[in-house]
């Protein structure tokens, strides 16, 4: 019978990955911190509308890429897709937004998305996010950016681009909107996909981010929002970028980056390595005003951004193993509750290491200690039980004592 294998783009994180997950976690709490973020944790299953209302029906996301499925209680729920809409609904429900205060959380874990595995996407994949609710000020945007580079910098991650753009806002969309349509009906737009066919007309900004190669040759000389975008927006894009200019970030300005979310609003960003293969996005985020009285809650606007964490798995130096203070060997059968025992007390004094009482080889077992990088062998054979004694071997310059094992009570 042949063993049961996981799903398809769905992976498992053994110990050499998971730490540099752990790491990744461990540094952005210490850097967002700095920022004043505090962790919340939101669960992976909401209702399906929080995402369709949030994201947007016409997004590829909603559209074609959510796990969607009936419970038992006959609701509609879906595993969150991304965490931004999850944070928003638990800071609203809990009465957490409040107008005129900045409200800073930071959350990570899996997010599911049924794309087209490949090198870098996954259906399960996880990320790092950080929101901060209730500043429209360009200032707010420019704080954020800042602290995911600084985030990914302490990662020791370099060569990385940041692409910035303003998406305009409620006043001037719909402008832009227009000028997309008729672009595209002005076109063969018979060439574009289905569903881009359907959004030029109910949401042409998505036919930008389709991922089908014809949309993607068509939409190469669009009209880019800059072009429309009014007063108040190119005011707040001159002050982001002035201010990102003072601290001295180096960005590349996108005209068309449009983010695959209907959220966003003004400032968007991404950014992007070309050492991950396709997938070039390492983060992406932006302000998403509008999207918090959308959700039910109070005119507050936000901007955040969030990280994949496969994705920087692969530009970080993966962290070595920690080294174990000892391993413990047993030769002797009649000594396994005696090196049990003495294992304990070793770990009681803060020492780590494992207990080995398997029938290899002495040799084989002294490789394993040298491969885990051991600091100390303690061997407990027939000798050693019979005398109450463990031989403690220095795997550094080999050199060797006996030890009274009542010596460690
Ligand atoms: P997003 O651009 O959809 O934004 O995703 C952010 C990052 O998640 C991407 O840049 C990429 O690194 C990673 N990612 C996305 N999909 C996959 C996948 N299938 N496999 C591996 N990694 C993936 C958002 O999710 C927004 N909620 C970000 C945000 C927060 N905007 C404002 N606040």
């Amino acid at each position: 019978m042949s063993a049961i294998q996981k799903i398809k783009g769905f992976a498992d994180l053994f110990p050499e990955d998971a730490r540099c997950f752990t790491h990744m976690e461990a540094t952005a709490r210490e850097v967002f911190s700095r920022f004043g973020f505090g962790e919340l944790r939101t669960p992976v299953l909401e209702r399906t509308e929080l995402f369709a209302k949030g994201i947007g029906e016409d997004t590829d996301v909603v559209g074609k890429e959510m796990y969607t499925f009936v419970d038992r209680g006959e609701r509609s729920l879906t595993l969150r897709p991304e965490a931004t809409a999850g944070v928003l609904r638990a800071a609203i429900e809990a009465g957490g937004i409040e107008q005129g205060r900045a409200t800073r959380y930071y959350t990570f874990g899996p997010m599911f998305r049924y794309e087209r595995p490949q090198k870098g996407r996954m259906r399960q994949f996880h990320q790092i996010n950080a929101e901060l609710i209730g500043s429209p000020e360009p200032q707010a945007d420019v704080e954020v950016i800042l602290m995911l580079e600084d985030f990914l910098s302490s990662l020791g991650i370099q060569d990385l681009c940041f692409e910035l753009n303003s998406l305009g806002c409620r006043e001037c969309r719909p402008a832009y909107r227009s000028a997309l349509t008729s672009y595209f009906e002005a076109l063969d737009h018979e060439k574009l996909c289905e569903d881009c066919r359907r959004r030029m007309h109910t949401n042409p900004l998505r036919v930008l981010d389709c991922k089908v190669p014809a949309c993607k040759a068509l939409v190469a000389d669009a009209p880019i929002i800059g072009e429309h975008t009014c007063a108040g927006c190119r005011d707040h894009f001159t002050a982001v970028l002035a201010l990102v200019d003072k601290a001295g970030l180096k960005y590349t300005l996108n005209p068309r980056l449009v983010r695959g979310l209907d959220y966003y609003q003004r400032t968007t960003f991404e950014v992007t390595s070309g050492a991950i293969g396709a997938q070039t996005a390492v983060a992406g985020g932006g302000r998403y005003d509008g999207l918090v009285q959308l959700l039910g809650g109070p005119d507050a606007p936000g901007v955040g951004f969030a990280c994949g964490m496969e994705r920087l798995a692969m530009l970080m130096e993966k962290p070595e193993a920690p080294q174990p203070d000892f391993f413990l060997a047993v030769t002797d059968p009649r000594a396994i509750d005696t090196a049990i025992l003495l294992a304990h007390k070793l770990r009681a004094r803060a020492l780590s290491g494992e207990c080995d009482y398997t029938s290899g080889s002495m040799k084989s077992r002294l490789r394993h200690a040298g491969r885990i990088k051991a600091k100390k062998c303690y061997i407990i054979g027939a000798d050693e039980f019979e005398s109450g004694q463990v031989t403690v071997k220095d795997m550094d310059d080999g050199e060797q004592l006996k030890l009274d094992i009542a010596a460690f009570d």
